[in-house]
C-alpha cells in the first residue's frame, strides 16, 4: 500500500474558518490524505485564511515567503490558498506569489480535492448555485474531542460599513433543519458532548421545520437539546436585530443552552452606528440586554468594539465607555478600525492613529477591568465544567465552565468529556482554578 500522503492545514480568523478546516481534512482524507503537525513532512500545505483587518490578511504573505525554501527543496509540493482572502483576491494572490498552485473560496471548497488532482482550476471562487455541504463527506471524522463545531448559517446581508465578511462568505445562507440535525446527532455519536452552532449572523438562521411550520433559530435550538447525549449548546456570532423573543426564551428554560451570549454592538455612540449602518441605535441594544437578562439573570454577556471609526469624537467614545459601563461585560474583544479594500467606509477621513490608540487603551483597560470583576464573581460559585484536556501540571485537567471560562481542576484523565460539578476557588488573568465536588 502507498505511503498516505500528508496534509498541514494552518487555520487563521474566526470558528467558521476553524470548521471549515475540518471539513477540508475530511475531504481530503477521502482522497487519501491525513493530517500532519509538520509543515515539513507535507505533500500539501493549506492556508486557511481572514480578510478581516489588514494585519490578518498579510500574514497570509508573510506565511507564503516563509515557504519559499519549502516549495524550492521539493517542487511536487502543492501549496493551497483557501478561505476569505482567497475570496477576496483570487488570481492576485497567485500573480504576488507563483508558489501558491491553488486558490479556493470559502463556497467553492467541496472542489478543493478534485482541484489537488489537478482536474478543476487552479483558482476557484465564485459563488455556486451548489450547496457545498451537499458534496462533502457526510459523515464527519471528528478528532476524539468532547465539543464540536457546526454551521447552520452562513454569509451576511447586513453590509455594515467596515466589513468585508458580505464579499467574501456571500448572502445569508440557512442550512436546512434536517441536514443539521443529522451531523449534530452524527458528532454526538462520536463523543461531543458540546456543540457551538455557527454563523456569521447565526440568530438570523430560520427554516422550515419537520411539522412543516417555519422555524426560527430558538426553535432549532430546542431541537439540538432533543439529543441524547449531548449537554451543551453555544452559538456565535448574533446581531442584536436578530436576537429572536424564541431565542431569548430559550434562555429562560432550555438548560442545555448556555449561560453565554456574544452580541456585538460595536459603538455605544448612534451617530458612529448609523455611519457603521449597524441598523439599531445604542438605546434598542441596553433594552435587548434588559430583556435577556430578564429571562436569564446569570447570563455572561460579551462583544465586540471597533474604536476610532472614521468620524468617530471624543463624545462618541465616551459613549461607547458609558454603554460598556452599563452593560458589564464579561469579557469583550476590541479592533483599532481597519479600512478594508471594497467596503464602504474605506475612503472616509480617518481618526488620527495616536488618537484611535489612546481610545483602544481606555476602552481596554475597562473591558479587562470588567473581565477581571466577572471572574472574580465566580469564585465561591458552583459551576458545571467540561473537562477537555490535559492541563500543563500534572493530575491537573483544563475544561469550560458554563460561562465559558477555562477552569484548571485536579481530576483523573478519564475525566476528559465528562460534565464535572465544580467549585471555583481562584481567579487569575485569563482562567479559573477549582476542585471537584
Ligand atoms: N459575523 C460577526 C463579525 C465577524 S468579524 C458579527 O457580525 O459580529 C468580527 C469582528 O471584527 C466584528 O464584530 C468587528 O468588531 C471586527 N471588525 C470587522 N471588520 C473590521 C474592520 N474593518 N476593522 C476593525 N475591526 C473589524
Ligand atoms: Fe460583518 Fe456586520 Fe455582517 Fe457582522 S453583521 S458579518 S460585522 S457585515
Ligand atoms: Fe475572517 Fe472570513 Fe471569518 S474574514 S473572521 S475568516 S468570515
Amino acid at each position: 500500500m502507498a505511503e498516505p500522503k500528508k496534509l498541514f492545514i494552518k487555520t487563521y480568523g474566526c470558528q467558521m474558518n476553524v470548521y471549515d478546516s475540518a471539513r477540508m481534512a475530511e475531504a481530503m482524507g477521502a482522497d487519501g490524505y491525513v493530517l500532519t503537525e509538520d509543515q515539513g513532512q507535507a505533500d500539501m500545505v493549506l492556508l486557511n485564511t481572514c480578510h478581516i483587518r489588514e494585519k490578518a490578511a498579510e500574514k497570509l504573505y508573510s506565511d507564503l515567503g516563509r515557504l519559499k525554501p519549502l516549495k524550492a527543496d521539493r517542487p511536487d509540493l502543492k501549496i493551497a490558498v483557501a478561505g476569505c482572502v482567497a475570496q477576496a483576491e483570487g488570481q492576485e494572490i497567485v500573480n504576488r506569489m507563483p508558489l501558491v498552485d491553488l486558490v479556493v473560496g470559502p463556497q467553492t471548497y467541496h472542489r478543493l480535492p478534485a482541484m489537488a488532482r489537478g482536474e478543476g482550476p487552479a483558482v476557484l471562487t465564485e459563488f455556486p448555485a451548489e450547496d457545498k455541504f451537499d458534496h462533502l463527506p457526510q459523515t464527519r471524522n471528528t478528532r476524539r474531542a468532547p465539543t464540536a463545531f457546526l454551521t447552520v448559517q452562513e454569509g451576511c446581508d447586513k453590509f455594515c460599513a467596515f466589513c468585508v465578511v458580505p464579499y467574501t462568505r456571500g448572502a445569508e445562507v440557512s442550512r436546512p433543519v434536517e441536514r443539521i440535525l443529522a451531523e449534530a446527532r452524527d458528532l454526538v455519536s462520536r463523543g461531543v458532548r458540546e456543540l457551538t452552532l455557527l454563523g456569521q449572523n447565526v440568530n438570523g438562521w430560520h427554516g422550515l421545520g419537520p411539522d412543516g411550520r417555519e422555524w426560527q433559530f430558538g426553535r432549532l435550538i430546542r431541537a439540538v437539546a432533543e439529543i441524547d447525549g449531548l449537554d451543551r449548546i453555544r452559538y456565535t456570532t448574533s446581531h442584536p436585530n436578530d436576537m429572536g423573543d424564541d431565542l431569548i426564551a430559550a434562555h429562560c428554560d432550555e438548560p442545555k443552552l448556555m449561560p453565554y451570549l456574544h452580541l456585538p454592538v460595536q459603538s455605544g455612540s448612534d451617530r458612529v452606528l448609523k455611519a457603521m449602518n449597524r441598523k439599531h441605535h445604542a438605546a434598542d441594544y441596553l433594552r435587548l440586554i434588559e430583556r435577556i437578562r430578564e429571562a436569564r439573570p446569570d447570563i455572561l454577556l460579551t462583544s465586540d468594539f471597533i474604536v476610532g471609526f472614521p468620524g468617530e469624537t471624543e463624545q462618541d467614545h465616551q459613549d461607547t465607555l458609558r454603554l460598556i459601563e452599563t452593560v458589564g461585560y464579561g469579557m469583550a474583544y476590541s479592533f483599532k478600525y481597519s479600512p478594508r479594500p471594497g467596503t464602504p467606509a474605506a475612503g472616509r477621513d480617518e481618526v488620527a492613529p495616536e488618537v484611535a490608540d489612546r481610545r483602544l487603551q481606555e476602552l481596554q483597560a475597562l473591558l479587562t477591568r470588567q473581565q477581571k470583576a466577572a471572574q472574580q464573581g465566580m469564585v465561591g460559585r458552583r459551576v458545571g465544567v467540561l473537562i477537555e484536556k490535559k492541563g500543563r501540571e500534572a493530575g491537573q485537567m483544563i475544561g469550560k465552565s458554563d460561562y465559558l471560562h477555562s477552569v484548571f481542576v485536579e481530576a483523573p484523565e478519564a475525566a476528559i468529556g465528562a460534565l464535572v460539578q465544580v467549585e471555583i476557588t481562584e481567579s487569575a488573568s485569563n482562567s479559573l482554578a477549582g476542585r471537584l465536588i
